[in-house]
């Protein structure tokens, strides 16, 4: 049952819920969205489009820092060829129509991924969208795009491995710090792990996605499917996680002043 009434006004829920700086949701269902309706698999996927939007706003409006969104993995490739045209197609049709209320709302695009791995128009598309929005200082809309988190740790440690060689540093130097630096997430400094990891549709597994950083992360699994996902969703999933006892592999202070 919700314990928070999320139909209240905005500022009702905020002053109820600790909101996760750093969100990341792993956007699933949208192929049993369709299928459920005997539509195409890509009808999910253009619908999934409008959900992207509405949780973007909404996550900006409750006051998130960071929203990484799994949008192609580096194992989506395997689809058949239509779906990932399609899947390709998205992004440019997301960010032609977007940008400006990105920018409205203050809100900077990043992307994490093998961007130069994309077909030449949806780079275009996501270049772009970062250049237009390079003067948000708002919420940090960070997509994963052709993304796979054990791709992005083996890219890290060639390039620390480089540094080794190079004699920049030596392998006793290699810390959590160094590695933090070498990540995909690099330039989200202390926001890189996200706080509370949202999956929807059931399935519960993280799929290859920011393992590393995912190390203390929250997890929160629901069955609504992507394209039927709402801000109230959004809401109990940051309601769940307010209720969490984060303590890091340490104790907390009640465990602490009862020694
Ligand atoms: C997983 O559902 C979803 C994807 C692989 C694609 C996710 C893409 C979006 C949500 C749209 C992205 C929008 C932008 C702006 C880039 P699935 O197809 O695996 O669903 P299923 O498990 O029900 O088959």
């Amino acid at each position: 049952m919700a314990l928070f009434k999320t139909k209240t006004n905005l500022s009702t829920v905020q002053a109820q819920l600790k909101i996760p700086e750093h969100i990341a949701i792993i956007m699933d269902g949208n192929g049993r969205w369709a299928k459920r309706r005997l539509m195409p698999r890509i009808a999910g996927h253009k619908t999934a489009m409008n959900t992207v939007k509405k949780i973007t706003i909404a996550a900006n409006d409750l006051g998130v820092k960071v929203l990484t969104l799994y949008a192609f993995s580096t194992e989506n490739w395997s689809r058949p060829s239509d779906e990932v045209n399609f899947l390709m197609q998205l992004p440019i049709d997301f960010f032609n129509d977007f940008v400006p209320e990105l920018v409205k709302n203050n809100i900077q695009v990043q992307v994490m991924g093998n961007v130069d791995g994309l077909p030449k128009g949806t780079q275009i598309a996501v270049k772009n969208a970062i250049n237009q929005t390079v003067q948000g200082t708002g919420m940090i809309l960070n997509f994963a795009l052709n993304y796979g988190g054990q791709v992005e740790i083996i890219e890290a440690t060639k390039a620390i491995a480089q540094q080794v060689a190079d004699g920049e540093i030596s392998p006793s130097d290699i810390d959590a710090n160094i590695f933090s630096k070498a990540l995909q997430t690099a330039n989200l400094g202390i926001l890189a792990a996200p706080d509370l990891m949202i999956r929807t549709s059931g399935e519960l597994r993280l799929s290859n996605f920011m393992p590393y950083q995912a190390a203390y992360t929250e997890l929160y699994f629901t069955d609504v499917l992507w394209p039927d996902y709402t801000a109230d969703n959004l809401v109990e999933a940051i309601e769940s996680f307010t209720l969490r006892d984060r303590r890091f592999g340490g104790l907390n202070d009640k465990y602490e002043s009862e020694s």
